[in-house]
């Protein structure tokens, strides 16, 4: 079909005035989720979030960080859980294990698995002092320092510990979740960031991922979905974030 000039001109200003408002309007949609999550966040811990922040900024690796919404939402799954202990599979600088702690029930505790040794202990000073933080308060965290594949072989796991927020190494997903599934027993949540690899899993092309980072998340996403009517081993459901979270409670 021919256009005339004029028209192509209104289609095409037409598309950049959608593109735009599509690019806005999601970041206007974030800014009003965020609005609200900070007014129910204390001072103390917002400035907690922000040296989180710097140093990934510093690193160079915000970017591999949850967002606040993604935090705020891990946040209050957990709180629903209403676990005395959580684990967190890759901390990096602290961001997500802030908002992990914060879910808590009193007097919690948090168990960060984190194999980088700088990181390691940013985190062990991020959270030696709390106390100053409302909703940190009384609770603490324990830094596991080195490769949690291997940690996890000998740890004991703790009473009271209510599931697991994995956001390590992509390829170790199943092995975390042979020993979640080999070591925690009754009902537990499993929460996993990252589980699209960036559209990998349903074969975008172009994206860093390896065939068997892929073929690892593919089994990791197929066993906590894959729930038919006469086996509901988990209720499990996907949040559509642009790098995709996993929301799975084990059914006791
Ligand atoms: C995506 S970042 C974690 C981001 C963090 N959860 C947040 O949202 O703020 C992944 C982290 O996992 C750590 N990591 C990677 N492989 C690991 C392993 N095998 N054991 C422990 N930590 C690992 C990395 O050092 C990195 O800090």
């Amino acid at each position: 079909m021919i256009f005339s000039n004029q028209k192509v001109l209104v289609i095409a200003l037409k598309s950049c005035h959608l593109k735009e408002l599509m690019r806005t309007g999601r970041n206007e949609h974030l800014d009003y989720l965020d609005s609200f999550y900070r007014t129910n966040l204390s001072p103390e811990f917002l400035a907690k979030m922000e040296t989180a922040r710097e140093e990934s900024r510093q690193l160079n690796r915000e970017g591999i960080s949850v967002s606040l919404s993604e935090a705020y939402l891990i946040s209050e799954l957990v709180r629903q859980s209403q676990s005395a202990a959580f684990m967190e599979l890759g901390s990096l600088t602290g961001y997500s294990a802030l908002f992990l702690l914060r879910g808590l029930k009193e007097n919690g505790t948090l168990y960060c698995f984190e194999k980088d040794d700088h990181c390691a202990l940013f985190l062990k000073n991020l959270f030696a002092d709390t106390g100053s933080v409302p909703e940190l308060k009384g609770k603490k965290v324990v830094v596991v320092h080195g490769d949690a594949r291997q940690k996890l072989d000998s740890w004991e796991v703790p009473s009271g510990l209510g599931g697991v927020f994995i956001d390590a190494n992509k390829a170790a997903y199943v092995d975390y979740l042979n020993w979640i599934e080999s070591r925690l027993s009754g009902s537990y949540l499993v929460i996993a960031d990252n589980v699209f690899l960036s559209g990998s899993v349903w074969g975008a092309k172009e994206t860093s991922f390896s065939a068997k980072q892929i073929q690892v998340m593919n089994e990791f996403n197929m066993r906590l979905m894959n729930n038919p009517v006469n086996n509901l081993k988990y209720s499990s459901f996907f949040i559509g974030t642009s790098e995709g979270l996993l929301v799975a409670k084990r059914q006791a």
